[in-house]
């Protein structure tokens, strides 16, 4: 089961940690939360009891199995950083480089209309053999679309039908995406209108690309489950999701306003990304906000310690703290002197372990809050559940701080702007 240790938060000057009353809550306080996430309809909770999903998605995965060597995602945004995160989190780290040892086919995710990267991609993959899915709810992002457009070109190039390249996920509601899934007769999958982008992980948009890759979408699911349980219990003990965004709830009313997320596993890095993202968007707004802030442990003690240990004392440090590693791998002594330069018997996993101990023992010492969430092991169980803790807290953070964290009018605004400006041209 994954924890959440706080125990720092109170060993350090009071100014700058939280005390353990501070992190208490009774019954009716997280009651009071609960009522107004329910009546805010979001359906990131519920979508994960949907059977009949998972079963099309096995379906159409079972349909399709051994006909792609290449599944291409083209989107941006909460459209896009799920499935990166899956596959990082999930596949070999070296998954994409390994075709030929691979039964599953490569993924690959454009979340960019960089012409560079859509030019150099074109060296990496044969379209004939390829399956792109084009991901937008809305189905007019025009990143996505301009994507479709050049890829549905070379489909017709070489002659050959859409519906054999191309799966789309979007809304239920009309939109140009779903016009031309009818005309072309292409599958579509279809993203529940209460479920935003970024909340959309453990819809089709996450689950379809993470099935075709071969990871196990059910236990992934089972995972969310039993932390949605916990998500919606009022005994603050078990509620993990409410005791994260009350301590980042509590600790930027105490100026730290920005929140460094470290997990020190090379498998969670883009869960970092997926939840800048989640975090930014969702509680920015109103002159509100928390910064999110990416680092990798224990690649970033030697770029970022020093600015988190010594710089302005207004950070969250929040660690994910991955208790098996993987592989037992030991460290054998140096050929050359000084032979004794690693304690014998050291590991790889324990070598980690101790350096990531070393940044949290220094950080505490200099007064800086911080905070650790053990993951026993990154499978699609516990990622499950920490997808759903991040997403759950999310959620209570938006109510404690009274907003709602569900839209994004900055980032609408900009889409407008920019379609107004595509129309001058
Ligand atoms: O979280 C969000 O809502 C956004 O990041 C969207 O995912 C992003 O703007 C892409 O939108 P769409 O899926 O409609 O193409």
């Amino acid at each position: 089961m994954i924890s959440l240790d706080f125990s720092n938060l109170t060993k350090i000057k009071a100014a700058h940690g939280l005390t353990t009353k501070a992190l208490q809550a009774t019954p009716a306080q997280i009651g009071r939360h609960l009522k107004k996430i329910s009546n805010r309809k979001q359906g990131f909770y519920t979508v994960i009891d949907d059977a009949a999903k998972v079963k099309k998605i096995n379906a159409f995965a079972d349909s399709v199995a051994g006909k792609y060597t290449d599944i291409v995602i083209l989107g941006i945004g909460g459209s896009a950083l799920g499935a990166i995160c899956l596959k990082q989190s999930l596949k070999h780290l070296f998954e994409n480089e390994l075709k030929d040892l691979s039964p599953a086919p490569r993924l690959h995710i454009l979340d960019n209309i960089d012409p560079a990267l859509i030019s150099d991609f074109e060296d990496l993959v044969d379209s004939t053999k390829t399956l792109f899915i084009v991901i937008t709810k809305s189905g007019t992002t025009p990143e996505t679309l301009a994507q479709y457009s050049y890829y549905s070109h070379k489909i017709y190039q070489k002659k050959l039908y859409p519906r054999d390249h191309f799966v789309f996920i979007t809304e239920l509601k009309n939109n140009p995406l779903r016009q031309i899934a009818r005309e072309e007769n292409i599958t579509c999958f279809s993203i529940p209108e209460n479920v935003g982008g970024r909340f959309s992980v453990m819809t089709a948009v996450g689950l379809l690309p993470a099935k075709l890759i071969g990871i196990d979408i059910e236990k992934l699911l089972l995972g969310a489950r039993e932390m949605r349980d916990r998500f919606l219990s009022t005994d603050i003990t078990l509620n993990l999701p409410y005791q994260l965004a009350l301590a980042q709830y509590q600790l930027a009313k105490k100026g730290k306003k920005i929140n460094v997320l470290m997990p020190y596993s090379q498998k969670l890095i883009r869960f970092a990304d997926w939840y800048r993202q989640l975090l930014a968007e969702s509680i920015g707004k109103q002159g509100i906000g928390i910064t999110p802030v990416n680092a990798l442990g224990v690649t970033d003690q030697h770029s970022q310690s020093q600015l988190y240990n010594e710089g302005p004392n207004d950070k969250l440090l929040m660690f994910i703290n991955v208790e098996n590693l993987g592989p037992c791998m030991p460290i054998p002594t140096m050929i050359k002197k000084p032979a004794n330069f690693f304690p014998e018997g050291l590991t790889f996993n324990r070598l980690m372990h101790t350096e990531m101990e070393g940044t949290i023992t220094a950080l505490t010492k200099n007064n800086r809050p911080n905070i650790t969430i053990n993951v026993p092991e990154v499978d699609e169980f516990f990622l499950g559940q920490l997808l759903m803790l991040f997403m759950g807290a999310t959620a209570f953070l938006g109510e404690f701080f009274k907003i709602n964290a569900y839209n994004q009018p900055g980032v609408e605004l900009s889409k407008v702007i920019t379609k107004e400006l595509l129309q001058k041209y």
